[in-house]
This record gives C-alpha cells, structure tokens and sequence, in this order.
C-alpha cells in the first residue's frame, strides 16, 4: 500500500467514474483530496463517502473548460490545505461526431475540457510543485489516442495530445522534482446497469483478460503512478487495457465472432 499521508492531491471529474474511484483510493491512503467537479451533489457525496470512512477531503466547483475556474481550484486548494503535491487531470466531456456533424463550438469545448485543461493545471500547478521540491501530475488519456475510430475525431485527437503533451511536460520539468504521466484505459464500465449484459459480454470477447474494466483498474494504475515506487517513471503512457490494443485487428473480429456464433448456438 502507498503512503499518501501529508500529501494533497487534485483529481478532476471526480464525482464519478474513474475519478471518484481515483479519489476514494487516494484519500484511502492518506491523501487530502480536491474533488474537482461541476457535479455538486456527487462531488459532495464523494466527499461524504471519504470522510465516513475517515479520509480528508474537499469539494471544489470547478469547470476544467474555463481557465479562471483552474486558475482559483488551485488557488483554493493551497489556501485551503496548504500544498499542492499531486493533479490527477481526468474530467471528461467530448461531443462526437464526423467533422461535418461537430460543430466548432463542440470542437472548441471538447479540446478545452480534455486538452487545454491539463496545460492550465500544469501553468498553476508545477511552479507551486517546484517550491515544495517537486510532485506528480498524470493525465488521463485513452486506447482512442493510440488508434481512432468512427466519429470520435475530437476525442481521437484530444487523447493523443494528451499522451505527447505529457511527455514534453515530463522532458520540461523533470529537473524539478516533477513526473508527469499518463493511462491509456480501454473500456472501463462506468455507467453499471446501464449497458445490456449481452453488449458488455460481447465486449469482454476481445479483451485477452476476458473483462472489461472497472474503475478501480485504472485508480490502482494512477495511484502507482503518483507514488515513490515511479519515482524513475516520466513521460509514459501506461496502456491500461486488458490487452485490447496488444492483439491484431483479426485477432478482435475472430474473438467477437466466435462469441456471436456462441450467442447464437445458445439461442438455437
Ligand atoms: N470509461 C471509459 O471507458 C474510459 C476509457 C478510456 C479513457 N477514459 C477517460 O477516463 C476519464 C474518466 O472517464 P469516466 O468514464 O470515468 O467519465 P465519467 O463520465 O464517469 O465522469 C466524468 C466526470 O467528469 C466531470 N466533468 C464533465 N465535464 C466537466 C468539466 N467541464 N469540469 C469538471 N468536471 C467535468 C463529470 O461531472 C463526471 O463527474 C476521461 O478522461 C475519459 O476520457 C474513460
């Protein structure tokens, strides 16, 4: 188990998902936890779990789309708790579509909230990680900025960026104490109930561990990544997915046939 005790961490889209899982491990292990969020009453419920379970932790409106709002969570973080030591960027929200279907403004908000978010975290962020003699950021990219797909062009590319923006923070502030990061997770199941049993399982065909992910798969990941025991990790990209991107496209479509003709000789 890693020690987080004395450590303050941001982790953005906090009041759900990955996040909130981030949030909860982080703070199981010590940390002071700003659960960044434009989700209220989940981010207050997320800080009501930690606290019942006798973990430290704040909740911090904070829309990652707009620079001031970055700009005074980090502000308030240190006012409030008196450092700054980690900034696990996660928040989500992408529109899809084609380039003729996005619209700019879709294109525009998708890249601020996924993309530019990470690069304010990091202005506001590293100066005061440098004072304190160093810390860790890591960003959460995705399996989609290593390959695309189908009207996923924003988030394809945002996810991409992310993965290199994050090396060239690793190459520009490596001197300084600071490790910068990022995950590639494949499908992690969020949405729990919300997805028919036949879909996930047909999902779960191609993936060579035979799931999808959970939350927790990916909060171990970034919770490794923050700790002691990376301190000779930086500018990675830590693909975190079942094995989904280690096999060749005809290996995928073979599992999932194989699968549907289960599904079907099951049903006959
Ligand atoms: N779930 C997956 O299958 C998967 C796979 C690969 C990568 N990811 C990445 O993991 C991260 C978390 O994904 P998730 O599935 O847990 O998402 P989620 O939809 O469960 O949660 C996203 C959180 O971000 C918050 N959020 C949305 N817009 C925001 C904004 N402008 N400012 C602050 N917070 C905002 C939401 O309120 C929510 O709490 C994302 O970066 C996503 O791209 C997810």
């Amino acid at each position: 188990m890693s020690n987080f005790t004395g450590k303050v961490v941001i982790v953005t889209g906090a009041a759900h998902g990955i996040g909130r899982a981030t949030a909860k491990l982080l703070a199981g292990d010590g940390a002071q936890v700003v659960v960044a969020d434009i989700n209220d009453a989940g981010g207050a419920q997320v800080v009501a779990d930690i606290e019942a379970a006798g973990g430290k932790a704040i909740y911090i409106h904070t829309d990652v789309g707009k620079h001031e709002a970055i700009r005074s969570c980090v502000e308030e973080t240190v006012s409030k708790l008196g450092r700054l030591d980690y900034i696990v960027n996660n928040a989500y929200w992408s529109a899809h579509g084609n380039v003729e279907e996005l619209s700019e403004g879709d294109w525009d908000r998708s890249m601020d909230i996924m993309l530019k978010a990470i690069f304010l975290f990091g202005k506001y962020g590293f100066p005061i990680m440098r004072s304190q003699g160093g810390g860790a950021m890591v960003n959460i990219a995705s399996v989609h900025g290593l390959a695309a797909d189908r009207r996923y062009g924003v988030y394809d590319a945002a996810k991409a960026a992310v993965i290199n923006l994050s090396r060239a923070m690793a190459l520009d502030y490596g001197q300084d104490g600071i490790r910068v990061n990022s995950v590639c997770p494949g499908w992690i199941i969020t949405n729990d109930g919300a997805i028919e049993e036949k879909y996930l399982q047909r999902a779960a065909s191609i993936y060579a561990v035979g799931r999808t992910g959970v939350p927790d798969d990916i909060a171990k990941v970034i919770r490794f990544l923050l700790s002691d025991d990376a301190g000779f990790v930086t500018g990675h990209a830590l693909v975190a997915d079942g094995g989904l991107t280690a096999q060749l496209q005809d290996s995928a479509a073979n599992a999932v046939t194989a699968h549907l003709l289960a599904e079907l000789g099951q049903q006959g």
